[in-house]
């Protein structure tokens, strides 16, 4: 019987020892002290022994049992520590690589969205002059978008604007219909209902017509700009768009010229065109010009309108695409790659989200 108790000792040790892993050493354990293993079936035996026999075998095999445990506990401690070990060797990381490359081999790497992109430098150029960001809803009431703005219920601007209307609310008797906005404008309004000047706001947003060509869209991007202070005047409007298309398209000698031109809210009115070569497409050189946004000094009646003294107060706004600066500046051909969530296309204009827009990429 010792002997029998010896040698599984000997064994169940030496077989401890060699477990290479918690699973080997899991299966030494019910080998030894399993349903079935070798120690239980010595402690089975223990009830056909005679009394005196049954207290001294009884208490060797019990020994035998937390020997085992005991040697099961320390070699399971050391594996453990062992496969953290291994682990930690094998996810160490150098926190001081630097990032990955964009995109990275292999990987679906997500990027910025061109039109994203944009307005992340439109707030932050904008931003650097004082402008805060101000916003409105997308389905807009008649007043807001048009009659505010100085183009009442026969203007022939209202045709100009293809627009999205929607049905009357049942109670709203015959009041106009609202509308999908057709620009950022009437956040002007609001923006001066809500606030006392003075005021400088950029207003990036969704504007709806109904178009659909190669330039045009259904849904479009637009921003929006408003500066109402006390002596806010034109040389205002033209060092600051002047400054901002430079600074956006990057060339420090852009040319820069404002044209008059008509838009029932602004008195008087002015189209800025940049300078560009018409054949390469080229902007900066060229000798040609490309009309490029609207703006002028905000009709009196306008700011009457929204509650604004125009005695006291007068002031500059501005309008452009977003996907129209953004196909300029990139050289974008077509602007229905836009929505159509290619990831072709957002991989070769798209901009990685770890080298967020700065002030010193600008010119
Ligand atoms: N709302 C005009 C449009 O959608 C753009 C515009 C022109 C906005 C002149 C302005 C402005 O604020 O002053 O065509």
């Amino acid at each position: 019987m010792s002997e029998a108790l010896d040698t599984i000792r000997d064994e169940t040790e030496a077989a401890i020892a060699a477990a290479a892993d918690l699973r080997a050493l899991d299966a030494v354990r019910v080998a030894a002290l399993g349903k079935s293993g070798r120690v239980t079936g010595l402690l089975k035996t223990l009830g056909a022994l005679a009394p005196e026999e049954r207290r001294s075998f009884g208490a060797a095999v019990n020994a035998l049992k937390g020997e085992v445990e005991r040697a099961l506990d320390q070699r399971r401690t050391a594996l453990e520590a062992a496969a953290l070990e291994a682990r930690l060797a094998a996810e160490r990381m150098d926190v001081s690589l630097p990032p990955r490359p964009f995109p990275s081999a292999g990987a679906e790497a997500g990027a910025i969205h061109p039109i994203s992109r944009t307005m992340e430098e439109l707030i932050a150029l904008f931003g650097a002059m004082g402008f805060a960001v101000a916003e409105g809803p997308d389905i807009e009431g008649d007043w807001y978008n048009f009659t505010a703005l100085n183009i009442p219920a026969h203007h022939p601007a209202r045709q100009d604007h293809d627009t999205f209307y929607l049905p009357a609310p049942k109670s709203g008797g015959d009041s106009p219909r609202p509308v999908l906005r057709t620009h950022t404008s009437p956040v002007q309004i609001r923006t001066m209902l809500a606030q006392e000047p003075p005021i400088r706001v950029i207003v990036p947003g969704r504007t709806w017509r109904a178009d659909h060509d190669a330039t045009h869209s259904p849904m479009f991007h637009q921003v929006e700009g408003l500066v109402i202070g006390r002596d806010i005047t034109l040389g205002h409007l033209k060092g600051c768009l002047t400054d901002f298309l430079r600074a956006f398209f990057g060339i420090a000698d852009l040319p820069v010229r404002f044209r008059s031109s008509y838009f029932p809210f602004t008195e008087p009115s002015m189209e800025v065109d940049i300078g560009w070569n018409r054949k390469t497409g080229e902007l900066g050189a060229g000798g040609d010009w490309l009309e490029i946004l609207g703006s002028g000094m905000v009709h009196p009646k306008v700011l009457a309108n929204a509650g604004v003294d125009p005695k006291v107060w007068q002031g500059f706004a501005f309008g452009m695409g977003i996907e129209r600066i953004t196909m300029l500046k990139h050289g974008i051909p077509d602007l229905r790659p836009f929505y159509e969530a290619d990831l072709r296309w957002l991989r070769h204009y798209g901009t990685s989200p770890l080298s967020p827009f700065n002030l010193h990429d600008a010119a």
